[in-house]
């Protein structure tokens, strides 16, 4: 398959990813088992996430937990571009965040980047991103993190703290390397190309405001990576360490291909659909099945193309031994794609109802996870 026409850059996702190219093109380490293991020795358990691939690779993981096992203050770093509503792509690299934070017991510091996502679309006002990160942080806290050791901001109301270290970061990155990593031009606003500098900022933050040696690892979806690479080009002439990074892939649209995406919204499950809006999302998911349950009786699906198999497979369903049953049952012609749908539909229905019972919970934590200057 030719997959040279992918396109995977921090504002844009399309095409079929080739992951294993992607690998290589941004220089990342594949997750292998030696790592996988390591992590499971630390928590105890390794998420479904880990065990399925949907985080498949890293840079300096392994240093990261050399420092944990050292004694050196490791931190976690991960954030969220408040441009819409939480759809479930979203919400994969916020659940291995978790995961993480209860293994190593560490701070989180969760950046929402309002500044972002007002400067890089023309269509969106201070007003309705800062309403988008009012309802994202919900959102966020919703995931359980430990209200004790996590720290969210948003850019504009935390500014003070960020930008004094985001300056000291753009002293180090001329026009040349972030029009190179990001493709800026000529017609691209200021505001835009003094960006990374504030995404690169929560790295060293905890270090700045401490005066303390920190580690950091930043678990994000993989596009994000580009930012990273001018954080750690930056952090030694800071007299910091480089941070760590732990990737994940996309989780597909419901559609047939590309990632789920809220520009999409019939192939998008949003955390704040309706049971009966999500359940016919997933009613209507491309899947491998055959045109006739004749056909598919006869030839068998393939569940290596279903959309379907793939969310029971990277996230909801953690029983090993039923997702082969469903594999190899798929294949053999004797399951119809109605009852994977079925199956999937329950579990997407019943965690979005679990879902919305922790939001309203939130509401109650906001002040004891957001910090202001
Ligand atoms: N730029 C990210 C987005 O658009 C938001 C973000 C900021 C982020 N800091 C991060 C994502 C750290 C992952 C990790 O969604």
């Amino acid at each position: 398959m030719d997959n040279s026409d992918a396109i995977v850059t921090p504002w844009e996702v399309r095409g079929e990813v080739d992951y294993k190219e992607l690998i290589e093109k941004f220089g990342v380490d594949p997750l292998t088992p030696d790592i996988i293991e390591r992590l499971r020795r630390h928590a105890g358990g390794l998420h479904v996430l880990l065990r399925r691939g949907m985080f498949f690779s890293h840079r300096e993981l392994n240093e990261w937990i050399d420092s944990y096992e050292k004694g050196v203050k490791v931190i976690l770093y991960t954030g969220r571009g408040p441009s819409g509503n939480t759809h479930l792509g979203h919400l994969i690299p916020w659940l291995f965040t978790k995961y993480l934070q209860d293994a190593f017991k560490c701070d989180l510091y969760f950046q929402i980047t309002d500044d972002e996502k007002f400067l890089f679309n023309q269509e969106l006002s201070t007003e309705q991103v800062a309403e988008y990160a009012k309802e994202n942080l919900l959102d966020i806290i919703a995931v359980g993190f430990d209200p004790e050791r996590t720290k969210i901001f948003t850019n504009l109301t935390y500014s003070k703290p960020l930008y004094n270290v985001a300056v000291r970061v753009a002293k180090h990155v001329t026009f040349s390397t972030a029009k190179a990593t990001f493709g800026f031009s000529e017609s691209s606003n200021i505001g835009m190309i003094f960006f990374p500098a504030m995404q690169a900022a929560p790295c060293f933050i905890h270090q700045y405001l401490n005066s303390e040696d920190a580690h950091v690892l930043i678990p994000c979806a993989i596009d994000q990576e580009p930012y990273w690479r001018i954080s750690r080009d930056v952090a030694p002439k800071l007299g910091y360490r480089k941070p760590a990074g732990v990737y994940s892939k996309f989780i597909p649209g419901l559609g047939s291909g590309g990632k789920m995406s809220a520009s999409l919204p019939d192939t998008a499950i949003f955390l704040s659909d309706t049971k009966e809006k999500a359940v016919k999302k997933v009613k209507n998911a491309f899947t491998g099945g055959q045109p006739t349950i004749r056909e598919q009786k006869e030839k068998g699906g393939n569940p290596d193309v279903c959309v379907v198999y793939s969310y029971l497979y990277s996230l909801f369903d953690e029983d090993d031994k039923a997702v082969a049953e469903t594999y190899a049952s798929c294949k053999g012609g004797g399951l119809v794609c109605g009852e994977c749908k079925e199956r999937l539909a329950r579990k997407v229905a019943e965690f979005l109802e679990q879902h919305r019972a922790k939001r309203e919970r939130a509401k109650g934590y906001v002040e004891k996870f957001l910090v202001r200057e």
